[in-house]
């Protein structure tokens, strides 16, 4: 049943809005419509100093950080826990094909995927690979990279932790033993920091310069030159230019905005090279995407959040709103109910029409009305061909009728 994994790619793309095409799709040639702008340049690996440096002056923030799921969308084996299940018995995913399944196992040489085909009664072959990256910090799933020389690969087995097990990983059909999805740079953008991608085909890269998760440097811009003043004798006066550190509170609204919409508004078609984007500058001059459609483009919930928070009024109607309003980011996330006192910074729980009726009660409550979970447009199934949907916040700030608080 291919629909499984069909679904699953649904899920998973970040721009389920076309998520016809799985991500690798997207072209990764600039476009004839940008072609008139000169080539911007990544900043070299040297301008960065990776979040340990930051540590001596920032203690605070980076043991907080290390716990979010920035940090974890993406690692090395060993470095923090795998999600996925090895022990016997739940290592096994049977595929539509009777005559396939794979075996994800551990052993002291490392975490491992294998396809096993039956070709006729006690004849198998099997194809091995290790996992060499693991991606997601598996709130809701985890998918495995592998490494073929020096192209990089998606394993074929992703792991779901809703249902705590295995299904098929997006972009691969269901009950076939294929490991052939390529890992694009964009992919590499949105789940980790740096690295330094080789000449064609676009899954090459230089091993050795990978680096996993996403740093501070992500939002913050390279940091080195910030370190080097500050630890100079005469370091710069707090919050000016002489900083040489982006602080993203400090930018234009649209500014702060690009800083998350690089990973947080869909799929996008990149004009520039992976990289070359720094926060503070315009993101449209480096990849095109949905922010651009008229506000009636149906946009899914999952990981749009940057389109359906300006289709809020909320948005539209205040100068002030962003994603800092309600999520620091360099603490692991709470539960729902801590961002209501955000709304109360513009409304009073006596505005909402719900009040005469519900009283003070509502107050620990807005986000359960205002931004329901709802099911993403990407339908899963696993398959034995049960369907369930994932549910996801609708970050459209609105009156849904029907939605209520528990
Ligand atoms: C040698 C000490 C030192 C190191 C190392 C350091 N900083 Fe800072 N940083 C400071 C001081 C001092 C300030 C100004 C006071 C403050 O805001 O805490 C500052 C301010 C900042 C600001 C706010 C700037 C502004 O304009 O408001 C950001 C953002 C920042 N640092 C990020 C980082 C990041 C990211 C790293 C690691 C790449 C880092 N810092 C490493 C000392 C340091
Ligand atoms: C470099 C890409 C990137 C940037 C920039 C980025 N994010 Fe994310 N963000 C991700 C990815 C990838 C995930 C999913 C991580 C996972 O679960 O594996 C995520 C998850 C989240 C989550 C859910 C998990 C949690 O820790 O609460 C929130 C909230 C979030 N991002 C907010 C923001 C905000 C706000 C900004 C801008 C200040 C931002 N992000 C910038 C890539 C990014
Ligand atoms: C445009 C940026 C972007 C690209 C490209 C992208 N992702 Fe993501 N990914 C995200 C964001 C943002 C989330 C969190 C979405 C949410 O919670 O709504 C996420 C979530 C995930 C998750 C679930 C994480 C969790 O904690 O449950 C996995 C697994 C994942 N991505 C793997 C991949 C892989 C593998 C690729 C490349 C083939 C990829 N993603 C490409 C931004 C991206
Ligand atoms: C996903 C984006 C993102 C990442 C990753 C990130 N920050 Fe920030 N940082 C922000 C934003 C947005 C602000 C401004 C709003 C705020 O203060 O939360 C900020 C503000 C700051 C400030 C100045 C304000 C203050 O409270 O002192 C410092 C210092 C800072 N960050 C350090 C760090 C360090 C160190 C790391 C890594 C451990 C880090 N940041 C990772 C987005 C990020
Ligand atoms: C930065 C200020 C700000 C924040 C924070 C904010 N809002 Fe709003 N909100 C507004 C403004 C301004 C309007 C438009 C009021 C008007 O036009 O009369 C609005 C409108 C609304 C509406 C009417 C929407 C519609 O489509 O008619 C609702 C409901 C609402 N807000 C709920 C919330 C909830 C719930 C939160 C927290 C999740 C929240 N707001 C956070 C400023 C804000
Ligand atoms: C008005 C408050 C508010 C604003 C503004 C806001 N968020 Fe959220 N966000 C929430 C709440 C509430 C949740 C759900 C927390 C939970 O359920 O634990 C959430 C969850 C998320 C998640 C996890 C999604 C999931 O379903 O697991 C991501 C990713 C995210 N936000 C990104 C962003 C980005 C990017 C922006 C800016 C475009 C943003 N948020 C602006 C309140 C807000
Ligand atoms: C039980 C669900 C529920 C809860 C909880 C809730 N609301 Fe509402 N709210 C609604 C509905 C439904 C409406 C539409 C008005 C109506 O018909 O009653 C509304 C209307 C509003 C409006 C628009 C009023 C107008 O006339 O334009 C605002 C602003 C608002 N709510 C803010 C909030 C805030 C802030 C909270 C948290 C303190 C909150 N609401 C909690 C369901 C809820």
């Amino acid at each position: 049943m291919a629909f499984f994994s069909l679904v699953l790619l649904l899920f998973l793309s970040p721009h389920p809005g076309q998520a016809q095409l799985p991500e690798s799709v997207s072209p990764p040639t600039p476009l004839p419509s940008a072609s008139s702008a000169p080539e911007k340049k990544p900043p070299s690996r040297h301008a960065y100093v990776g979040d340990e440096a930051c540590r001596s002056c920032h203690q605070e923030k980076v043991k907080t950080y290390l716990g979010t799921a920035h940090h974890l969308a993406s690692y090395w084996p060993g470095e923090h826990p795998i999600s996925g299940n090895f022990i016997a018995g739940s290592n096994i995913f049977r595929t539509a094909n009777p005559y396939l399944h794979f075996e994800m196992s551990a052993t002291p040489e490392g975490y491992f995927q294998t396809a096993v085909e039956e070709l006729a009664p006690s004849k198998t072959i099997s194809r091995t690979e290790r996992i060499a990256v693991i991606a997601g910090a598996a709130r809701k799933g985890q998918s495995y990279l592998f490494w073929k020389g020096d192209q990089l690969f998606q394993l074929p087995v992703t792991y779901w932790t809703e249902r705590d097990s295995w299904g098929n990983s997006p972009g691969y059909p269901d009950g076939s033993p294929r490991f052939d999805r390529a890992i694009v740079p964009r992919c590499l953008e949105c789940h980790g920091s740096y690295f330094e991608w080789l000449p064609p085909p676009v899954n090459r890269y230089n091993k050795t310069s990978l680096v996993l998760g996403i740093w501070c440097e992500k939002c913050h811009g390279p940091g080195r030159e910030h370190v080097t003043r500050n630890r100079s004798k005469s370091p710069p006066r707090p919050g000016g230019e002489s900083e040489a550190i982006v602080n993203p509170a400090l930018l234009s609204r649209d500014r702060q905005m690009d800083v998350c919409a690089l990973c947080h508004s869909g799929a996008a078609t990149p004009i520039q090279p992976a990289l070359s984007f720094l926060p503070g500058g315009v993101l449209d001059d480096y990849i095109i995407n949905l922010h651009y459609a008229s506000a009636d483009t149906p946009v899914d919930v999952h990981a749009s959040q940057v389109q359906l928070l300006r289709r809020s009024r909320c948005f539209q109607s205040s100068t002030t709103l962003t994603c800092m309003t309600c999520h620091d980011v360099h603490m692991p996330q709470r539960d729902a109910a801590a961002f209501s006192p955000h709304c109360l910074t513009c409304h009073q729980a006596k505005d909402c029409g719900r009040y005469p009726k519900l009283g003070d009660q509502i107050a620990r409550n807005c986000i359960d009305c205002h931004m329901p979970l709802q099911e993403t447009q990407a339908i899963f199934s696993n398959s034995n061909g049960k369907k369930f949907k994932p549910l996801v916040r609708n970050h459209r700030i609105a009156i849904y009728p029907d939605a209520q608080a528990p």
